[in-house]
C-alpha cells in the first residue's frame, strides 16, 4: 500500500488496542509519534534504501498462475534465503516484540524498530498483489492506464484505488474514508470480525492465513480481465473498491488484534 493504506490500517488498529497494548506503543513509538502508529506507519518503506536488507520483507512471490501460497516453497528472497519474506518478516518481529516487559534483561533487538516494521508488514500482507506472481513481480511489470493517465497494476492497488475513491466518496480525506471504514466493521461487517481476529492453535501472529487470501484476492480481482496495456476505469474500480476496503479493514482489525496478543 502507499501512505494512505497504511495510514488507514494503523488508525484502525489503534483505535482498537487494549489499555495494556496501548501503554506498550506509547512507550515505543518516539515521542513525534504523538502516541499514533499511524504516523509511522510507512517508516519501514522510507528505510529500504537505507536498509537495503529490508526490502525482500514487503511482498511475497509465488509460481505464476498457481494461485496458492506456500511458505516452505515461497517464503524466500531472490537468493533463495528462508524466512526473508513479509510473512516470515511478520513472525519475527512478533517474536521480537515478545521480548518486551521481559525485565530479567534489556531486548537485544531495536523494539520501536520492530514495532514500525510489524505495523506496516501487517499491512502489505493484506495487499492481494504484495502476494503476487514472480514473473510480473505482483503486478510492478504489468502497465495499465487509470482512466487516462499512465500506471501500473500493482500500483493501481497500492494507491489508485485510494485516492480515486477519497477524490469521489471522501472528500480528498483520508480521516473521512478511514471512518467510513470504521463504520463498516462496527456495522455491516461486525459479525465476521471476531473470525478475522482468530489466529489457530493459540498461535501470537498468523501471517500466513493472510497470505493465502491475498493472493486468491490477486488472482479473483486484482489480476482478473488485465492484460498488458488494460485500460482501466469505473468497472474495475466501483467492482474493486469493496476488495481493498475489506483488506485495509482485515489488515487494520488483525494489527490490533496481534499486538493486544503480543502485549496482553
Ligand atoms: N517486488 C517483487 N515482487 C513484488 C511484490 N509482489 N510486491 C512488491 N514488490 C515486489
Ligand atoms: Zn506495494
Ligand atoms: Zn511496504
Amino acid at each position: 500500500w502507499g501512505v494512505d493504506g497504511h495510514a488507514i490500517i494503523c488508525q484502525i488498529a489503534q483505535d482498537r488496542l487494549s489499555d495494556s497494548a496501548a501503554a506498550a506503543v506509547e512507550d515505543l513509538l518516539p515521542n513525534y509519534a504523538k502516541n499514533n502508529l499511524s504516523r509511522l506507519c510507512s517508516w519501514a518503506d522510507r528505510v529500504k534504501f537505507r536498509y537495503r536488507w529490508s526490502s525482500p520483507l514487503h511482498y511475497i512471490d509465488t509460481p505464476d498462475g498457481l494461485c496458492t501460497y506456500d511458505y516452505d516453497r515461497d517464503c524466500k528472497d531472490e537468493d533463495g534465503v528462508k524466512g526473508r519474506c513479509v510473512s516470515g518478516a511478520i513472525t519475527n518481529y512478533t517474536n521480537q516484540l515478545l521480548d518486551y516487559g521481559n525485565s530479567s534483561s534489556e531486548s537485544h533487538y531495536n523494539l520501536t524498530e520492530a514495532l514500525l516494521f510489524l505495523a506496516h508488514l501487517m499491512g502489505d500482507v493484506h495487499q492481494p498483489l504484495h502476494v503476487g506472481f514472480t514473473s510480473d513481480r505482483g503486478g510492478n511489470t504489468i502497465n495499465v492506464r487509470w482512466y487516462r493517465r499512465k500506471s501500473v497494476l500493482h500500483h493501481v492497488w497500492d494507491d489508485n484505488i485510494i485516492e480515486t475513491a477519497e477524490d469521489r466518496f471522501y472528500d480528498d480525506n483520508v480521516e473521512e474514508f478511514t471512518e467510513a471504514i470504521k463504520q463498516n466493521i462496527t456495522g455491516e461487517w461486525s459479525d465476521q470480525v471476531v473470525k478475522w481476529e482468530k489466529c489457530s492453535d493459540n498461535k501470537v501472529a498468523c501471517p500466513d492465513a493472510y497470505a493465502s487470501e491475498s493472493i486468491e484476492a490477486a488472482c479473483d480481482w486484482a489480476y482478473k480481465g488485465v492484460k498488458n496495456n488494460t485500460q482501466l476505469e469505473d468497472e474495475y474500480f466501483l467492482s474493486r473498491l469493496p476488495v481493498v476496503n475489506l483488506r485495509l479493514a482485515e489488515g487494520g482489525v488483525r494489527l490490533a488484534a496481534t499486538l493486544n496478543r503480543i502485549f496482553g
